[in-house]
């Protein structure tokens, strides 16, 4: 297995998840604040009030990074320790400890990727409507100029939204992910419709406060299809299967949002009542929406299998799958690169890709993740081969560099190539982190 010249090797966090300190240095409450003390919301009520200290050691994590040999990092900024009312005020301790991250990266030669929300909005837009709120658009760009001009120079990839079909499907519809709301389709639309709107401000604001250029992305998930036999008919069957628009499943497609953001314009042949609100979108909206971009993130875990018609075929009885349950389907990184450079043209990083699993210490002291290597194994091969099919895919972001707070699911997930001592907060590098070190020093695996 050999990567490009070039390839960048990165690992992926983000703030709620690591940073821990939720009202330290000025920073204002988020949603996630908030639903974490709702009882029963998240697996053993846990929450990221602390998670893994990374706000008070962040070194610590640079020195994992250094150890790890990747090129890159992507992490998030928590927009409430910036803007504690979501807009207005500027608190600059918030600001200070991103200077301290980003300069600490930088002076070991690590890029940041920068998310400006992974998922955290700040409580005081959520209580005027979050992103049922048109206004929230306008507050995310004010946000993002804040952060270009601050980070002028230091940053220059910048990642707008993570995982928009996430963060409203799960926040706005069935309501397991703050803000918990279980709204109507013609709400979650329209929330959706205002990311967009956000994500399409903040590009240019990004572009229009830094005085050099600067690379923006957007980082994508949803439903991906692959061809249980590789044949040119049944390759067109999954590609159409990957971008089939239900009513009942529509936010988690790449393309609701990534037609909309690429294209301006909402997908053709969206079921009612999809079709009706695409109908009604001004055309100054789409010129807001449609800005360019330099590359799509892709956050890839699992996909579907499926026959000749694009029908989902059943998993078979014992087939493969993480601690959390999801399928081990390898075959997504190359079909699903595929199917999204084919439509957008548009270089790609794999922003995030990774497993969870049952990790923990053994008698020998170290942490043998034997699933977690042969998962990034078997992904980064068909990972290889995508490249080799064509499509200019950047690099490649493990999910995640330590275990961390996994939303709904607490601390009951590691998916972190470094194990995250909850009480002492140390880090154990597991065996992948090695694997994983010794992959980037060769670009790929050596026979
Ligand atoms: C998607 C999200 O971006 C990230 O926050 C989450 O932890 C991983 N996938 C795993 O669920």
């Amino acid at each position: 297995m050999k990567f490009p010249d070039g390839f960048l090797w990165g690992a992926a966090s983000a703030a709620y998840q690591t940073e821990g300190a939720f009202r330290e240095d000025g920073k204002g409450e988020n949603i996630w604040d908030v639903f974490c003390r709702k009882p029963g919301a998240i697996r053993n009520n846990d929450s990221g009030n602390v998670a893994c200290c990374s706000y008070q050691m962040y070194e610590r994590d640079v020195r994992m990074l250094k150890q790890l040999g990747v090129h890159a990092y992507r992490f998030s900024v928590s927009w409430s320790r910036i803007l504690p009312e979501g807009t207005g005020p500027v608190n600059e301790r918030g600001l200070a400890f991103y200077d301290k991250l980003i300069d600490l990266l930088l002076a070991n030669g690590i890029t940041p990727y920068v998310t400006l929300y992974h998922w955290d909005l700040p409580q005081a837009l959520q209580n005027q409507g979050g992103w049922l709120c048109r206004k929230t658009a306008d507050a995310f760009a004010e946000y993002a100029a804040i952060l270009a001009k601050h980070f002028d120079g230091r940053v220059q990839n910048y990642i707008t939204l993570n995982e928009p079909q996430c963060f409203i499907g799960l926040g706005y519809g069935s309501g397991i992910h703050a803000p918990g709301l279980t709204l109507p389709i013609e709400y979650q639309l329209l929330c959706m419709h205002h990311t967009l709107l956000a994500h399409g401000m903040a590009c240019r604001a990004l572009r229009s406060e830094s005085s050099g250029s600067v690379r923006i992305g957007v980082a994508s998930t949803g439903n991906l299809c692959y061809p249980a036999k590789d044949t040119p008919q049944r390759r067109d069957a999954a590609c159409s299967a990957t971008f089939a628009l239900r009513e009942d499943d529509w936010s988690f497609t790449h393309n609701w949002f990534l037609d909309a953001a690429v294209f301006g314009r909402y997908p053709e042949s969206a079921p009612e009542p999809l079709a009706a609100f695409a109908a009604r979108v001004p055309l100054s909206d789409w010129e807001v929406i449609c800005q360019p971009m330099d590359f799509l993130g892709i956050n890839a875990y699992n996909g579907h299998e499926v026959d000749e018609k694009g029908r989902y075929l059943p998993r078979f009885i014992g087939s493969p799958r993480t601690a959390m349950k999801w399928p081990v389907t390898p075959q997504v990184m190359r079909y699903g690169c595929l199917w999204l450079y084919e439509r957008y043209k548009l270089p790609l990083y794999i922003t995030e890709n990774g497993q969870s699993c049952n990790d923990r210490i053994f008698l020998d002291g170290a942490v043998h993740d034997a699933d977690r290597i042969d998962f990034l194994h078997r992904y980064l091969l068909e990972l290889e081969q995508a490249i080799q099919e064509g499509v200019p895919i950047l690099g490649y972001f493990h999910w995640s560099l330590m275990d961390n707070f996994e939303w709904h699911s607490g601390y009951g997930e590691r998916m972190g190539l470094f194990y995250t001592d909850f009480h002492s907060q140390r880090l154990i590098s597991k065996d992948s982190a090695v694997w994983y070190t010794n992959l980037i020093r060769q670009n790929g695996i050596m026979a």
